[in-house]
């Protein structure tokens, strides 16, 4: 009964140079392994659901480089966006085609850009979500925070569920998405919080009717494009309906307000997880956290280096030469070069929002 669902449209400006609208953070190999993160994600899923069960949702533009990631993706399990309408829309459209297709079918939507090596660690708690999901609730995955970051939602654990198959299941008290700095802070001082993993285990149905509790829009959008999808209709519904469904995140739609009526269950999970936001947590991720190396990526990278540590990134191989510089951030593509450190990766983005601005 169980769906995997992998949403693929962020673009991931804090990895600008690398990460660009035409070649996206899933589509790059961050961790060195040979396999981009997109294609990591589809192998942790597919033993769990089955090859032939796991849909992508992209964008139009991201077709020919994700089919080529993924060669077993059949055409019904692959959603084309014409442009971009965040979550709810990408995983809502994916949990309305699926439930006509099979009613009862329990999905689990992962991001498609985080980093996770212990493979049986993740499936141990994705196991549990799924008990808990069979249960009627809507199940997170929970990951123990390390610093007060604010680009991640935070659960508020409350008392655990009984539910044999998922002994680790927790019910979520609270839900919120983003909160500021000083709200994450005694967030994480108080111990009872955990980051939200990004990933949403629960009954198709389920999702679509709490979904439609706070957008009804949006599901009546969905629902009408979901009737045309098998058909040859599909074309002329999606252009008609598409562009006007609204751009909000599911964890505003979904996560907060199902912690709110009792139906968000969080299990703990108990397994290493990076979603590797920016160029420090890649660095991080090659240095094994010491800050005595020097990580370079990039098959034809050529760097010099004396006395320095940090990451380049190089997919120009031209030479790079780096001298008596610590911490040092280099990324090095054909049309553009960006030099920072690990401390200010965070600042990243604003290059992109100043790029947007100047057209
Ligand atoms: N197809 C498609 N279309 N996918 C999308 C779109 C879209 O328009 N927008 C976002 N996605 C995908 C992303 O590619 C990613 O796989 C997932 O949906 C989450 O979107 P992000 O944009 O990466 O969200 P976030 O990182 O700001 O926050 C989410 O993830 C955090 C963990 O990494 C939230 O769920 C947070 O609560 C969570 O902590
Ligand atoms: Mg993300």
């Amino acid at each position: 009964r169980f769906y995997s669902v992998i949403p693929a449209g962020g673009i991931g400006s804090r990895l600008w140079p690398l990460s660009r609208a035409d070649a996206p953070k899933f589509l790059h190999d961050l961790t060195g392994s040979g396999s981009t993160l997109l294609r990591a994600t589809w192998d942790r899923l597919a033993p769990l659901s089955g090859p032939d069960r796991i849909m992508v949702v992209t964008g139009r533009a991201h077709r020919a480089a994700v089919e080529a990631q993924l060669p077993q993706l059949t055409d019904a399990n692959v959603v084309l966006e014409s442009e971009p309408k965040d979550s709810s829309a990408a995983i809502g459209l994916a949990a309305a085609i699926l439930v006509r297709r099979e009613p009862d079918v329990i999905i689990g939507s992962f991001a498609a850009d985080h980093v996770i090596a212990d493979i049986r660690g993740f499936r141990r708690a994705v196991v549990e979500a799924v008990a808990a999901a069979d249960a009627g609730y809507i199940a997170t995955i929970g990951i123990t925070p390390t610093e007060p970051a604010i680009g991640f939602g935070y659960i508020h654990c409350g008392p655990r569920l009984d539910i044999p198959a998922a002994p680790s299941a927790v019910m979520v008290d609270s839900f919120v998405e983003k909160p500021n700095l000083v709200t994450a802070r005694g967030y994480v001082a108080s111990g009872d919080y955990l980051w939200n993993g990004g990933m949403f285990i629960s009954r198709a149905d389920v999702l679509l009717a709490q979904l439609g509790e706070t957008e009804p829009d949006l599901l009546a959008g969905l629902t009408e494009l979901a009737e045309a999808w098998d058909t040859p209709r599909r074309g002329a519904v999606v252009d008609r309906v598409w562009p006007g469904l609204p751009k909000i995140a599911i964890d505003y739609t979904v996560a907060e307000p199902a912690a709110k009526a009792g139906r968000l269950a969080v299990i703990p999970g108990e397994f290493d997880w990076d979603d590797v936001g920016d160029f420090a947590a890649i660095a991080k991720l090659h240095s094994g956290g010491r800050k005595s190396d020097l990580a370079i990526l990039g098959e034809n990278a050529r760097v010099l280096a004396d006395a320095s540590t940090g990451i380049v990134i190089s997919q120009t191989g031209r030479l790079i030469s780096l001298i008596g510089v610590t911490d040092i951030v280099v990324v090095d593509t054909p049309d553009a070069l960006l030099v920072t450190t690990s401390a200010n990766a965070q600042r990243v983005k604003a290059v992109v929002d100043a790029l947007k601005l100047s057209g």
